[in-house]
């Protein structure tokens, strides 16, 4: 049977820069876990390594004319990992913040946080406030972090602050649109991605960004996240370059 890269991509190395490079791209970068594994290590290991193969893409990306990168770093069902495992990753994400900032701040790179803020460890808001607040006016690639985020969480608390407009007597029922919606979410502003990869092989979307993804094209790789380095981001985006959009319509050819 053939891989899931092989049967997406036109799985040619890509040597060059590729073609035509998407405004956004997200990324759910699965798998250190098993990396990890299939090398006798600990999970923490692999995410550790996933740290690695995050800040070898974020620069890559950024060289490659993204403007956009999201990553999917923490959910909100990874509460229900093993305690000391959840307290490794959030530890990642604390020295992520510390080691890498102020080098992302130099590159011009603007920082986002989506996902729920009740509940975080008041240590970490703190950081990822201040990252936002540090690189605000900064205007070259933006890095939207995802972390304690689900999309269906994200979209329950637009329909609440939506109906408490409606209650407050702002907004009549019929009058809700699509960019009503879109305003209440966490994402508020940012264009849709454009591309969504995930690596280690599965294909789901683990309520990533559902109402965001409704036209964007998906890359499935089977590298695990540590694994996953400039030339397979390459092959993505070179793959991204020969899809069709047609969101919903025809090819001019067709007519
Ligand atoms: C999924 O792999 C990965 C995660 C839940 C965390 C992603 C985190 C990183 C890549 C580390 C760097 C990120 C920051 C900023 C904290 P998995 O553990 O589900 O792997 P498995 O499916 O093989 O078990």
């Amino acid at each position: 049977m053939s891989s899931n890269l092989e049967r997406q991509a036109n799985a040619e190395p890509v040597s060059a820069a590729p073609s035509h490079v998407p405004n956004h791209v997200a990324f759910i970068m699965d798998g250190n876990g098993r990396w990890a594994s299939s090398r006798g290590l600990p999970r923490t290991e692999g995410h550790r390594q996933g740290l690695e193969a995050l800040r070898k893409i974020i620069r890559h990306a950024a060289l490659r004319g993204v403007g956009i990168v999201t990553i999917y770093s923490f959910s909100t069902e990874n509460w229900s990992r093993p305690e000391p495992e959840v307290r490794f990753l959030m530890g990642l994400l604390r020295r992520f913040v510390q080691r890498d900032l102020s080098e992302l701040h130099r590159e011009n790179i603007r920082i986002r946080i989506i996902g729920e803020r009740d509940n975080l460890d008041a240590g970490i808001l703190k950081l990822l406030l201040d990252a936002e607040e540090l690189t605000r006016n900064n205007t070259g690639m933006e890095l939207v972090v995802a972390f304690n985020y689900g999309a269906r969480q994200e979209l329950t608390a637009a329909v609440k602050k939506l109906c408490e407009k409606v209650a407050r007597g702002e907004i009549e029922p019929s009058a809700i649109s699509e960019s009503h919606i879109s305003a209440e979410l966490d994402t508020v502003g940012l264009p849709d991605p454009d591309l969504i990869v995930r690596t280690s092989g599965e294909l789901r979307l683990s309520n990533f960004l559902l109402w965001q993804a409704a036209y964007t094209e998906f890359y499935f790789s089977d590298l695990m996240w540590p694994d996953f380095d400039e030339a397979a981001l390459d092959q993505a985006l070179e793959c991204f370059g020969n899809r069709d959009r047609r969101y919903g319509g025809v090819t001019a050819q067709a007519l």
